[in-house]
């Protein structure tokens, strides 16, 4: 399985922070944020990763990761995405790079606790489809929300202003490569934005989505009050007494 980690956007939410620089070049305790995820696809066993960004600060990460000798790493790809499209827009960029195999897609300003590695497994055997990770949270509003109807997920709505439940759809994405004949069918949402949550919710439609609900903590990096969250997590993880 290929890995692809998004790192592009302009990061307004937490501007003046990003006003000179990538939002995932940002500090996350002792690390830049680009560095979690990264080592959280290198965990689950993918070790073919593409890194996605784009802007003005784009050359920074080429200097920062390398070939990836950080994370045991041989080689780094990386994908240059011109304007700000959205998720599934930069997801896009990845196509030739992933070929006809599957895909774990972590954006860059997502944190787990813990290892999806059994979960790639599980979907390496997963004949087609995608899998998604929730997560109940006390704000749901801030997310893409999943309702559940059984065993299964019924829908998915991006940050409904009444959550009909509290499980927020993280930012790590299992796919096969019909994600990308998916992405080509989608249009803009109001925010301007190909939506990862339409090709999830494709998915969904076509019957082929499965999910599992994380244990451990999850963080983004979406508002100032998650980027301190995820520093303390991340530094607590690591014993610091903050
Ligand atoms: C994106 C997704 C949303 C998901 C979130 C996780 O939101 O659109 O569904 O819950 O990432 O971090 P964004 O950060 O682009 O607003």
């Amino acid at each position: 399985m290929k890995g692809v980690v998004l790192a592009g956007g302009l990061g307004t939410r937490l501007r003046p922070l990003t006003r000179v620089t990538n939002k995932h070049l940002l500090p996350v305790y002792d690390k830049p944020m680009i560095f979690y995820p990264i080592q959280t696809l290198v965990d689950a066993g993918i070790t073919d990763i593409m890194l996605v960004t784009g802007g003005n600060n784009a050359g920074e990460f080429l200097r920062l990761i390398g070939n990836g000798e950080e994370f045991g790493l041989r080689h780094m790809n990386y994908a240059y995405q011109k304007t700000e499209g959205g998720i599934a827009d930069a997801l896009s960029l990845a196509k030739h790079f992933v070929g006809n195999d599957k895909v774990a897609v972590m954006l860059g300003d997502n944190f787990i606790q813990g290892s999806i590695r059994q979960a790639v497994e599980e979907f390496e055997q997963q004949p087609s489809g995608a899998k998604i990770f929730l997560k109940e949270v006390p704000h749901p509003e801030e997310f893409g929300v999943a309702v559940l109807e059984g065993n299964k997920v019924v829908n998915i709505i991006e940050k409904p202003k009444q959550p009909p439940t509290n499980l927020a759809v993280i930012g790590i994405y299992l796919f096969d490569s019909e994600v990308f004949t998916i992405c080509e069918t989608l249009v803009p949402s109001q925010r301007g934005e190909l939506e990862i949550t339409d090709v999830n919710n494709e998915y969904i439609r076509r019957g082929t989505m499965t999910y599992e609900i994380i244990t451990g903590w999850w963080a983004d990096c979406g508002s100032f009050e998650a980027l301190l969250r995820s520093n303390l997590l991340v530094a607590r993880e690591q014993g610091v007494d903050v």
